[in-house]
């Protein structure tokens, strides 16, 4: 794994997939019980890949699943996990009848593929994540905003470096 960039609130690296999985479940350690993840690139660029390690590594057996047709899945391991797909949904209201407030007020972790559709729904707080294809890997470009992630991610760049 290559670290490319490292500012404040910014952190990108260069992975395989293999390399993606691990900085998943490094990063599930590092996760309050209670945070908000937008997972967010291209078709295809690895959204959903992250989130199955992610969720693995918080001691969840059961397949972790692409949530594209079911919208949202919950998984009970160390932690709550809501996983979303937001995807096929067009319209705002569509978003809020999955309950999407009260999922955030859950102590759970929120994964949220394609959150970009809906930027004004993003708590301000929160963690994202942008996947970009690169060569033969990705591109994981995180930006922090709120103090818990900013913190999250300094220790991830410790794990890492
Ligand atoms: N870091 C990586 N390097 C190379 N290939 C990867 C990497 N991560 C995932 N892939 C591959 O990319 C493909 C798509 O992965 P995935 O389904 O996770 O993408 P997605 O972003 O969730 O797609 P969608 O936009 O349809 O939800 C899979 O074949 C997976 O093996
Ligand atoms: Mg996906």
């Amino acid at each position: 794994m290559t670290l490319l960039n490292h500012k404040a609130m910014l952190k990108e690296f260069y992975c395989t997939e293999e390399e993606m999985a691990k900085l998943a479940q490094t990063l599930a350690n590092f996760l309050p019980k209670s945070a908000f993840l937008a997972l967010d690139g291209d078709l295809g660029t690895g959204k959903t890949t992250f989130a199955q390690g992610l969720i693995k590594a918080l001691g969840v057996e059961e397949p972790v699943i692409s949530p594209t047709f079911n919208l949202l899945k919950t998984y009970t391991g160390l932690k709550t996990v809501h996983h979303l797909d937001l995807y096929r949904l067009d319209h705002e209201e569509e978003v809020l009848d999955l309950g999407w407030w009260e999922l955030l007020d859950d102590p759970a972790i929120v994964l949220v593929e394609w959150q970009n559709k809906f930027p004004d729904l993003k708590p301000q707080e929160h963690l994202q994540l942008l996947i970009k294809y690169h060569e033969q890997g990705r591109v994981l470009q995180f930006s922090a905003q709120g103090e818990i992630y900013e913190k999250v991610l300094e220790e991830l760049i410790k794990c890492v470096s």
